[in-house]
């Protein structure tokens, strides 16, 4: 049924196996319309398996998913209609130039004007200049742009970005997340997932850490700050990065490495 007031995403209870390896354990989170949400997690936390779930391609074990009024379950199409999935590989055809990539998305997606509609991506994505390249000589931040450009065409109401950044340089990480936030800015709802707190940081209105099967916290980065213990008077100059909120709440994961940050 579709409400008004239905929040883009709304999981709750969510569970899943695979064999015996429990990876969700009853997961619970919503995110409003037109915000950025990042779930956080080391890998193999089980931030794709939720990602595949909203976006209707695994099924759950147990709990409800769904968005914008819609149930995974019950009204798969209708999901599907307002959603895109960007995943960990980029789905850009290397042979095709840019601009070629973005005109068969729209064609395949039968919309009118597929040429005005890549013109205006490729503007929107800086990439109007390397249009007419073939998207084998781009590097990885344009790849990863135009791979986020494409899953824009027919403009659904929520994206999904399952580690976006993930392989990429410092210098192509601020290029996407310049894209991410862009996205955010025209109304559409944003998941993303991530393994790296200073990307949570740096895009998200509100942060979900994802950790053996739960959102063990979520809140706004303020909030998640909150969870650290009172700051020692020698150190009075520093302030809490979002990595030391997660080690405070789960432990001494830092030792086994378990999560990757960035330098
Ligand atoms: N199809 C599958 N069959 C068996 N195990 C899987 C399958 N997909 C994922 N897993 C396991 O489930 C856990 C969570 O995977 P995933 O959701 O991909 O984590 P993340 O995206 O956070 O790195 C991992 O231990 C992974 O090895
Ligand atoms: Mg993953």
């Amino acid at each position: 049924m579709t409400t008004r007031q239905a929040r883009a995403i709304e999981v709750r209870g969510l569970e899943k196996s695979y064999g015996t390896l429990k990876v969700l354990r009853g997961v619970d989170f919503g995110v409003e319309k037109g915000s950025i949400f990042a779930l956080l997690g080391s890998n193999g936390a089980g931030k794709t398996t939720v990602v595949r779930i909203l976006s209707t391609l695994l099924k759950a074990d147990a709990g409800t998913a769904g968005g914008n009024g819609f149930d995974v379950a019950t009204q798969a199409a209708d999901v599907r209609e307002s959603i895109s999935l960007t995943g960990q590989f980029a789905a850009v055809d290397e042979i095709l130039s840019g601009r070629e990539n973005l005109v068969l998305v729209a064609k395949l997606r039968h919309l009118k004007q597929p040429g005005k509609i890549a013109d205006e991506l490729l503007e929107r994505f800086s990439l109007t200049d390397a249009a007419a390249r073939k998207a084998s000589t781009y590097s990885g931040g344009m790849r990863r742009r135009l791979d986020i450009a494409m899953s824009l065409i027919g403009n659904p109401a929520v994206i999904f970005l399952d580690e976006p950044t993930t392989g990429l340089d410092p210098q192509a990480r601020v290029e996407v997340w310049q894209a991410v936030k862009e996205l955010a800015g025209r109304g559409t709802t944003v998941l993303l997932t991530t393994q790296y707190l200073e990307e949570a940081e740096q895009l998200a209105d509100r942060i979900a850490i994802l950790h053996e099967g739960r959102i063990i916290v979520n809140g706004t980065l303020a909030e998640l700050k909150r969870h650290l213990p009172p700051a020692k008077v020698e150190y009075v100059e520093k302030q809490p990065t979002l990595e030391d909120v997660f080690f405070a709440i789960v432990g001494d994961g830092r030792k086994s490495g378990a999560v990757r940050t960035e330098k």
